[in-house]
């Protein structure tokens, strides 16, 4: 099976990378990076997917600066909306498959209990909604041939992210502050890569919720983080959204339920504690 990885360079790109040659016995992996491969240049993509002919395109490239896109709309939209639709149009005419991968930002956050792929969707925030805008234009192009993964709160080798910012600073201040009223699902890059190899093997279309399992708030996710660091001495005290403003909305409630995730793959993914203490062991990221 032949596999093309679009955004191949960011956290999950490489996850994959790591991952889907043991995951997919028998797996080709074609990696494309930003450099060469920039999925908004409709002649290039289109070049590269008639001359690769993947089987599977997974797409990791995404805009993912949260707070930026609200001052950065119309860049976050070229990249998590008419780059997936071009994408999606050039895998029509080369007969591939594509996993397009979205967020839990797609809703507003105020629902009791998680969300279920087919609950009503209202983006808070400019990222969202164009990652919602990105889904659209992917099932519009391709209704039969693609899969939209949904996850939430990614960490993992290679960027930056939640993990690494609460360990140093954690270390270098001595204490944070944590906003304890936003509830999600914290999910390690390679544990969703293996979630996205299962999902290949099931031949699974449509929209399906991968994250870990368990949820927790921001502030009980800093807690583990320097609990698993070794830094139980940081004093973390947990704050209301209202006293950390950000540019960016954030649903209160981000929760994605994984009843059709596990349908399809036979088991849920690890809790997310199980996720974070391999992460945090592995020694990557100077963890
Ligand atoms: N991170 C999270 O917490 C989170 C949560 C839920 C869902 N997601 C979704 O999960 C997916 C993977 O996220 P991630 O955290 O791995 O993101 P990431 O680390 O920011 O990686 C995204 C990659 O896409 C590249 N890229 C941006 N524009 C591109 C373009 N026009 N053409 C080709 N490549 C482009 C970026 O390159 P540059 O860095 O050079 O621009 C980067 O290498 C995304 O769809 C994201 O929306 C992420």
């Amino acid at each position: 099976m032949k596999v093309l990885v679009s955004g191949a360079g960011g956290m999950l790109g490489s996850a994959i990378s790591a991952v889907f040659p043991s995951a997919l016995p028998g797996v080709s992996l074609t990696l494309a990076f930003k450099s060469v491969f920039d999925i908004t240049n409709i002649r290039s993509v289109s070049r590269i997917l008639l001359s690769v002919k993947p089987d599977i395109l997974v797409n990791c490239a995404a805009y993912t600066k949260v707070d930026k896109a609200e001052q950065e709309r119309e860049v976050a939209l070229m990249a998590n909306a008419v780059g997936p639709g071009i994408l999606a149009n050039a895998c029509r005419e080369s007969g591939s498959k594509m996993i397009h991968v979205s967020t839990d930002y797609v809703f507003k956050g105020t629902r009791d209990g998680a969300y279920k792929e087919d609950d009503t969707v209202n983006p808070q925030s400019a990222y969202g909604a164009t990652k919602l805008e990105g889904e659209k234009r992917v099932q519009a192009a391709l209704p039969h041939q693609a899969l939209i993964v949904r996850t939430s709160w990614l960490y993992g080798p290679g960027g930056p992210n939640f993990v690494k910012t609460i360990a140093t600073k954690g270390k270098e201040l001595g204490k944070l502050r944590v906003v304890d009223d936003q509830t999600g699902s914290p999910t390690f890059t390679r544990d969703l890569a293996r979630g996205i190899a299962r999902l290949i093997q099931a031949d699974a279309i449509g929209i399906v919720n991968v994250t870990n399992s368990g949820s927790c708030t921001w502030f009980e996710f800093a807690l583990e983080i320097l609990r698993t660091a070794g830094l139980d001495h940081v004093e973390v005290t947990p704050v209301p959204t209202s006293e950390y403003p950000l540019p960016a909305k954030r649903p209160k409630n981000s929760v994605l339920d994984s009843a059709k995730y596990i349908s399809l793959a036979g088991e849920p993914l690890r809790h997310w504690k199980v996720g974070l203490a391999d992460y945090m062991s592995a020694g990557t990221d100077g963890l």
